[in-house]
């Protein structure tokens, strides 16, 4: 009799036990991940902004082609790079003031769908523009975009034979 109140006593405690056990583990495996996580790497502001240097250059030369097919595609990146800025970066606080570029850039996506050489033309320039004015709102105003003179590679076709 003695033995079964003994082994009825003691259920609970297991019962208790396993799952206490569990966690602690699972606690571990969580404390792992996040230190792995941690550790993982994470392309900084100044990486994105020197993707988009690169997109800037080449929008601005599939666009004076009339390479609008290009022109767009190479928006669509700037927009994934600031995409990726506000995803990656919200830990820096001049993410904060990347919304002033949306209504430019959605100017020069207006410009490429209707085809508008000079409408693309003026609207490049807002954009850089706005380049410059967020670098200076941000303490980096001498990093100054301009309009480029040169392509950024020499293996990179802007013209199109048969412009669409
Ligand atoms: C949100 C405001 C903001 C906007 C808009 C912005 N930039 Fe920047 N840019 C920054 C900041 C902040 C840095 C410094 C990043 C760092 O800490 O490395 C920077 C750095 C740069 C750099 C230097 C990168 C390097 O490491 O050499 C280039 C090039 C650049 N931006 C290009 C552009 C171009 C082109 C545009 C417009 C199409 C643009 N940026 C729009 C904030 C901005």
């Amino acid at each position: 009799m003695k033995y079964w109140l003994l082994l009825i006593t003691a259920i609970p405690f297991w019962a208790c036990n396993a799952p206490d056990q569990n966690t602690a583990s699972l606690q571990r495996q969580i404390d792992s991940l996040q230190a792995r996580i941690n550790k993982a790497y994470k392309p900084g502001f100044g990486e994105f902004m020197s993707g988009i240097q690169v997109h800037h250059n080449k929008l601005w030369f599939a666009g004076i082609n009339q390479n609008w097919a290009l022109a767009d595609f190479e928006i669509n990146e700037i927009k994934e790079s600031l995409d990726d800025i506000r995803t990656y970066c919200t830990d820096r606080p001049e993410t904060k003031s990347i919304g002033m570029i949306d209504a430019p850039l959605q100017n020069i996506a207006n410009a490429i769908q209707q085809k508008n050489d000079t409408g693309f033309k003026s609207a490049f320039k807002v954009l850089t523009a706005t380049c410059n004015t967020c670098h200076q709102a941000t303490q980096h105003g001498f990093n100054v975009i301009i309009i480029p003179s040169l392509p950024p590679f020499s293996n990179q076709e802007f013209r199109l034979q048969d412009k669409k």
